[in-house]
């Protein structure tokens, strides 16, 4: 089993990457961490307990996380996708959490847990980022010895050339492009599923048939899929809404669907223009070395199949 911890901002997609984590048969979901991206910290944090409960996942460890990007003034937030509690729903409500996450701030449970981890099991963890990158950036400025416990950062975010809540700029690394830029020079092996992948992952309605079975928690995913799909369709015009975060979590558990490319990504902190991008060298042409695997192409069929197995199993909680 790979060793799991997760940083997410349910959040629709979020929402399916919790559940993966929490399920699969090759992952064991060490702990989740929330950053304020979709929404409001607050309300991440609430939307995070809520799901894991519905999903079964109770006893997962929670600790809410950064509130603002790292310099810059407030967080971006995206109510125009995810609605205005972060985690809307076009038929049913989320059950209210009946506990609250743990005490202390997420980057210092994280350094705990993680190297306690390790320590005992001689497991490095996969740290995954499936919102803005503030608290995985904090995390190895205040711990660069936390490098030793992880054995990557695998992250959904950025894009090889179009964005999405900007022209060249994914919204992950949009919102803190500093911290972003930290995590991507940190030396430590980063995997980074951009758009371009995201968008194969298209929840069509014969998907949402498929993989969303009747029990209680498969309608909660339907009618997560469903309101994404209302908002990627008003916003973005798209016919089925793509599962972004759920790809980075599949990346993990099964690194050979996918196809990735080693190469160097800077982002681009400074300019008013463009604040936000991942200039991805495909040709190798930077002088700098190669810091990013970059996902170029999933096995979406077995993507799915994954997401299928994740959610029966949540529903049989
Ligand atoms: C990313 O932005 C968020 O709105 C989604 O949850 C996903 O992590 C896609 O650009
Ligand atoms: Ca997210």
């Amino acid at each position: 089993l790979h060793t799991v911890w997760l940083d997410v901002d349910p959040g629709h997609d979020d929402a399916l990457a919790l559940t993966l984590a929490g399920h699969s048969s090759r992952l064991h979901l060490l702990g989740v961490s929330t950053v304020a991206g979709n929404q409001t910290v607050e309300k991440v944090t609430t939307n995070c307990l809520s799901v894991l409960e519905a999903a079964g996942l109770a006893d997962t460890a929670v600790v809410k996380g950064q509130g603002k990007p790292l310099m810059r003034s407030a967080p971006l937030l995206c109510p125009e996708i995810h609605g205005s509690s972060g985690l809307d729903l076009r038929i049913g409500s989320l059950p209210s959490p009946t506990r609250q996450a743990l005490p202390g701030k997420a980057v210092n449970v994280m350094f705990e847990r993680i190297s306690a981890h390790h320590a005992a099991r001689g497991q490095r963890v996969s740290l995954v980022c499936t919102g803005v990158l503030t608290n995985a950036a904090l995390l190895l400025l205040l711990y660069p010895e936390m490098a030793d416990s992880l054995q990557q950062i695998v992250l959904m975010g950025g894009c090889m050339g179009v964005g999405n809540t900007h022209p060249v700029a994914e919204f992950n690394i949009q919102c803190d492009p500093e911290a972003a830029k930290v995590v991507f020079e940190s030396g430590v092996k980063v995997v980074m599923v951009p758009l371009e992948v995201t968008h194969t992952a298209l929840a069509t309605d014969d998907i949402i048939a498929d993989i969303c079975p009747h029990a209680p928690f498969g309608r909660l995913v339907k009618d997560i899929i469903l309101y994404f799909a209302e908002t990627y369709r008003t916003v973005f015009n798209f016919q089925a809404p793509p599962l972004h975060d759920p790809c980075a979590v599949a990346y993990v558990a099964r690194p050979d669907i996918f196809q990735v490319q080693h190469m160097r990504v800077d982002v681009e902190t400074s300019s008013s223009l463009t604040a936000g991008q991942t200039v991805c060298d495909v040709w190798g042409q930077s002088p700098l070395p190669p810091n990013v695997h970059v996902a170029k192409v999933m096995d979406v069929a077995s993507f799915w199949a994954m997401m299928k197995e994740s959610i029966q199993t949540a529903s049989q909680q």
